[in-house]
């Protein structure tokens, strides 16, 4: 019998009944029940999926679970902020009603947490927009998912 995958999600450490080649979006989702990260593309083009690992941004459909096993801190949207402290960004998305649809705004969200603890000060809109080039919105919320972050980051 083999060990279990553990896995630090949000900062709680989970024991995952999973194969380590699961891609990390399924366990996310279908075993830690956190709907934050979204199914897109599948395919690391659309980043619907994106969560911090490190507090780097990574696509989750392509990070399998044996790759963060171990001692790799993975922060969902979920563990950004709660519903009474929310976190800067998801403050900034809501008060610029940055979100359409809402399929890519946790992937949005999770991106921009990226690039603020990257650097926050002198954060310029061209900066932001490419920042979230590779996170496509399909309902055209890009202008407004740029004053969130730029708002966010002030
Ligand atoms: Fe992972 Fe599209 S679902 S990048």
């Amino acid at each position: 019998e083999m060990d279990m995958p553990r896995i630090t999600v949000n900062g709680r450490a989970t024991e995952v009944d999973a194969d380590p080649a699961t891609p990390l979006i399924y366990v996310l989702r279908n075993d830690l029940a956190l709907n934050g990260p979204k199914l897109g593309c599948g395919r690391a083009q659309c980043g619907a999926c994106t969560v911090l690992v490190d507090g780097h941004a990574a696509r989750s459909c392509q990070v399998k679970l044996g790759d963060v096993a171990g001692a790799q801190q993975i922060t969902t949207l979920e563990g950004l902020g709660t519903p009474e402290a929310p976190h800067a960004l998801q403050a900034a998305f809501i008060a610029e009603q940055a979100a359409q649809c809402g399929y890519c705004t946790s992937g949005m969200i999770m991106q921009a947490a990226a690039l603020l603890a990257e650097r926050r000060s002198g954060l310029t809109e061209a900066q932001v927009a490419e920042a979230l080039e590779h996170n496509l919105c399909r309902c055209g919320t890009q202008p407004r998912v740029v004053r969130a972050v730029m708002r966010a980051s002030r």
